[in-house]
């Protein structure tokens, strides 16, 4: 991207994990950027390190997602490209035991925050329209054992969806991304540090592979260019496979037989 077609990205949950890696591409690709996440300390070094601006920002809080476009139209003078992709594991366990308060800030998070930011953002894109991307989740897929989690990714994707068709005609493009297991902060929290996290997915996965925050960043940065220009409403899933593996990678392997 050359000086003259500098762009704005506005990133949030920039702060570690998939969000970080994003923004160091897309600093290298020549977007100019501004980076939110709840955490001042992640998002502050960062956003140092590639000459942007960093906002301390609950996705949650309308307002603050309002501030946090405001920011980039200010000081950049225009809007480009929206990524919604702060989230949390939020509550694990029997929704029996799942605390309500627990269950809506996980909704709060993951599908209101998408939608201040897809609301904020479609308003604050020109004539030139945008691109605005959704980080959705292989449970959207199916369902996992979190019940705010799976619920929340499912409304993402369907909230992709439905803005992707209204905003189409302003020359805004809305897509999501479903990563499978990728070692972040999050998944390596829940499986006990990051070589568990990476070993588990291995495991489980039918390319033999472990996606990183590197390549769902790639994925980021063509659905914001334009060789994507002719997609939208979609959900772009990063899984090596695994979302389509309905028997173990093993099970292929088995001893030739013909059953009758
Ligand atoms: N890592 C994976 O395997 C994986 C797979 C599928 C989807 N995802 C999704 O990717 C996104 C990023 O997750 P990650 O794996 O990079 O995790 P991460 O924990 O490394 O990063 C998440 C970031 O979001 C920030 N955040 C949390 N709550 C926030 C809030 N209320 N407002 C603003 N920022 C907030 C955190 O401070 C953190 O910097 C999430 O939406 C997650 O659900 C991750």
């Amino acid at each position: 991207m050359t000086e003259a077609l500098k762009k704005v990205a506005v990133i949030t949950g920039a702060g570690s994990g998939l969000g970080a890696a994003t923004a160091r591409r897309f600093h290298r690709d020549g977007w100019t950027l501004v980076l939110g996440d709840l955490r001042a300390e992640g998002v502050g070094a960062l956003a140092q390190e590639l000459g942007a601006t960093a906002l301390t920002c609950d996705v949650a809080d309308e307002d603050q997602v309002a501030a946090l476009v405001a920011a980039a139209v200010e000081r950049h003078g225009r809007l480009d490209c929206m990524i919604n992709n702060a989230g949390i594991l939020g509550a694990i366990g029997p929704v029996g035991r799942t605390p309500a308060r627990d269950f809506n800030r996980v909704l709060d998070i993951m599908v209101s925050g998408v939608f201040y930011g897809t609301k904020h953002a479609a308003n604050a894109m020109g004539e030139d329209g945008g691109v605005i991307l959704n980080t959705a989740s292989l449970a959207r897929i199916g369902a996992w054992a979190n019940h705010s989690y799976t619920t929340a990714k499912h409304a993402v994707v369907e909230l992709t969806r439905s803005t992707a068709v209204e905003l189409a005609s302003r020359g805004i493009r809305v897509n999501a991304l479903a990563p499978g297991n990728v070692v972040t902060g999050m998944t390596s929290s829940l499986s006990g540090g990051k070589k568990a996290a990476h070993d588990r997915a291995l495991a489980r996965n039918p390319v033999p592979y472990v996606c990183t925050a590197d390549d769902i960043a790639d994925a980021f940065a063509y659905l914001a260019g334009p060789s994507a220009r002719g997609i939208t409403g979609q959900v772009l899933v990063i899984d090596s496979g695994l979302s389509t593996a309905v028997v173990p990678p093993a099970y292929h392997q088995a001893e030739d037989r013909f059953v009758d």
